[in-house]
């Protein structure tokens, strides 16, 4: 059977146009916080499959989203390479050895090794692939180099970057060994997720915003294209998602290039803009203001005017960034229910 998020994801005509939220398997779910009880704690959820297919799925059941995003973590890479993972309540990630030197470095496990020890991983996808509905597709995940390197040089989460930036314009020979050997695991990674049963991939770049516009290709967007195109020359028909969050001046210059499908446009960046340099080349995903979901009028507005600018095609529906906790479920349907709506699913 058809998916009909695989097909928009490739640029083909669908009977509407297809949506997934960001962040949709997560706290404002009642459901998933019984089953976040019953693990113990976050990291335990991602470990154990059986949990973190249950919780995969509850957005497809609950709200009829288009497509099913794998239960995991970006962190869990640099927790196998070897930086002892904690999540620590109300401050979220932390690692106890941030990477200061390449000593540092060569401690940490590399290439197919680290790939291979996220078995609980391709076991959560496998399952998933058993349960999921035909006509659903289910995304697989990384992290890009230069994101996961943002926490394993700071720590933790940081609002300047300070620490990551002093390497970068101190010691940039450092930081490239550092994304080099990050880039290696996520290439083993991801044709391991493929091998193990995803439909599309996406390569989050959260914190790209961090890094100044003359220096993102250098740092961030050509480790992202490298293992984009590595994955396509090797499967070709598995749709590769690019999110480089907050870097709407890189677009505007023209700066993007590579071989990958989808464009993820986050909230920041007026999607008539990224529309004009990148909707011939590649298909649109987003870009609602995650915060218009506390409001359904201010919800169907954004909605409409999406659908208005993009006219159905190559586009699929999604928030500018991830939904936040404390958003009512009614609300995030009210949100697939428009966009199902405005592009004409019956
Ligand atoms: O539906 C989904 O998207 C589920 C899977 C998913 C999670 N994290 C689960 C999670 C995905 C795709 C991620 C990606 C992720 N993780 C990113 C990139 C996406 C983005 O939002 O920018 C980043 C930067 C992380 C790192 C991370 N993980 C942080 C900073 C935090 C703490 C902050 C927070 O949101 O609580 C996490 C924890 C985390 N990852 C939670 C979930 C559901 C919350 C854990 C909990 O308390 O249950």
């Amino acid at each position: 059977m058809s998916k009909i998020f695989v097909d928009a994801c490739l640029g083909k005509e669908t009977p509407y146009t297809p949506v997934w939220m960001m962040r949709q398997a997560g706290r404002y779910l009642p459901e998933y916080m019984e089953v976040r009880a019953k693990a113990g704690n976050f990291l335990n959820l991602c470990h154990n499959p059986e949990m973190a297919c249950e919780v995969t799925l509850q957005p497809v059941d609950i709200l009829d989203v288009d497509a099913a995003i794998l239960f995991s973590d970006i962190l869990v890479i640099p927790d196998e390479m070897g930086m002892d993972l904690s999540f620590v309540k109300g401050e979220g990630p932390k690692f106890s050895d941030p990477i200061t030197s390449e000593a540092d470095l060569d401690r940490l496990i590399g290439g197919q090794e680290a790939a291979n020890k996220l078995t609980y991983v391709y076991d959560t996808i496998k399952l998933i692939k058993t349960k999921l509905a035909d006509d659903k597709a289910l995304i697989g995940f990384t992290g890009s180099p230069w994101t996961l390197a943002t926490y394993m040089i700071e720590g933790q989460g940081t609002k300047t970057y300070n620490i990551c930036k002093k390497m970068m314009y101190s010691n940039p020979e450092l930081l490239h060994k550092i994304l080099r050997k990050v880039t290696d695991v996520v290439k083993l990674y991801m044709e391991k997720q493929i091998e193990s049963g995803i439909d599309v991939a996406q390569i989050f770049d959260s914190w790209a915003a961090a890094i100044e516009p003359s220096k993102y290709d250098e740092f961030s967007w050509q480790y992202m294209v490298e293992i984009a195109e590595h994955l396509k020359a090797k499967y070709p028909h598995v749709p590769i998602i690019m999110f480089p969050k907050g870097v709407a001046a890189f677009i505007e210059r023209g700066l993007v290039y590579g071989n990958f499908d989808v464009f993820g446009v986050d909230w920041g960046t007026p999607m008539a803009m990224a529309k004009e340099k990148l909707g011939e080349k590649y298909v649109l995903q987003g870009n609602m203001e995650p915060c218009r979901l506390y409001s359904k009028e201010a919800t169907t507005e954004c909605v409409e005017a999406l659908q208005e600018i993009m006219g159905g095609k190559r586009h699929i529906f999604n928030l500018g960034h991830g939904i936040l906790p404390d958003v009512p479920v009614e609300n995030a349907k009210h949100f697939i229910d428009e966009c199902h709506r405005v592009s004409g699913k019956r």
